[in-house]
């Protein structure tokens, strides 16, 4: 593994969304001040660590559902770090030929995404934002490894619970789609507790808080309706919208779908047709 150095252009001295998250995966790319606000708001929701699992745990299903539909270039929109069995590694571990794009817009993320995948030609990490179709679109990495005359995955681990509805969440799903050939498939998921009992929306709620204070960045919570509204009119693969922990499980490989956080997600893949 690629040495974890501070380079200078990096902020280290701000904790960022993506190495907290690495922190939660049990990864190795986080430094004092992610580790102290990941614990802060561990503080609020006991079960956020169980979260980022059960949603990286959906996201190497999804990957892995893909491959097998012979989807062989992915682009992984807020991807946070390209370790802990993010998108390359599962796509490769099958294909060694996919190409992978990730794309995040922190650009200490981004930095260190790029010394991880150093030696790795058929992966990048992009610096956009994801709200910004366009961004990604017309970066010269994503026009160099991935061919939009062909089907392509694109993966929305949580991208969406960064757009606020008055960015028309919606309108962003249906803009990806429509720059994808048929045979595309969209992945999504997103943080959600209308399943959750009163205990556990006030920690979410708590944990929403923390995040802004921590990183500046608001997340949306909402209910299975809201997010399955955005998909109308696409068709989406079986078992449609579920709970992560309940979309093609992998009981050897899962976390403990028991945890209080299995019902803190959705998450849905659509095919472009
Ligand atoms: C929770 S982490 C990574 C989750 C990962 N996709 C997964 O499913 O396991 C969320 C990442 O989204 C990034 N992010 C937030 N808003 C974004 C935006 N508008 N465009 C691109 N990345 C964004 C953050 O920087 C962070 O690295």
């Amino acid at each position: 593994m690629t040495t974890f150095t501070e380079r200078p252009s990096a902020n280290v001295d701000v904790a960022n969304i993506a190495r907290i998250y690495d922190y939660y995966l049990g990864g190795l790319y986080n430094f004092e001040v992610d580790r102290q606000k990941a614990e802060r708001i561990r503080s609020v929701l006991p079960s956020v660590e169980l979260l980022a699992r059960a949603n990286r745990d959906w996201l190497r299903r999804s990957v892995r559902f893909l491959l097998a539909q012979g989807i062989d270039q992915f682009v992984d929109l807020a991807s946070g770090l390209p370790t802990m069995n993010n998108t390359h590694e599962v796509a490769h571990a099958r294909n060694p030929r996919a190409r992978v794009v990730y794309v995040d817009c922190e650009p200490s993320a981004v930095l260190h995404g790029e010394d991880i995948l150093a030696d790795e030609p058929l992966v990048a990490m992009i610096e956009a934002d994801g709200r910004e179709p366009e961004q990604v679109w017309s970066h010269p990495r994503v026009r160099e490894l991935i061919d939009l005359s062909r089907p392509v995955g694109l993966i929305m681990g949580g991208l969406l619970v960064f757009v606020d509805d008055k960015d028309d969440p919606a309108a962003l799903l249906a803009a990806y789609r429509d720059a994808c050939a048929p045979g595309s498939y969209l992945s999504v998921s997103h943080l959600s507790d209308d399943q959750a009992d009163a205990e556990t929306r006030t920690q979410v709620a708590r944990m929403s808080d923390a995040y802004l204070a921590g990183v500046g960045q608001r997340l949306y919570v909402r209910d299975r309706e809201a997010i399955a509204a955005w998909f109308e009119g696409m068709e989406l693969v079986e078992p449609g919208l579920t709970l992560m922990a309940d979309w093609r499980p992998d009981p050897g490989l899962d976390v403990d779908a028991q945890t209080p956080s299995r019902v803190l997600g959705y998450g849905a893949t659509a095919r472009v047709r």
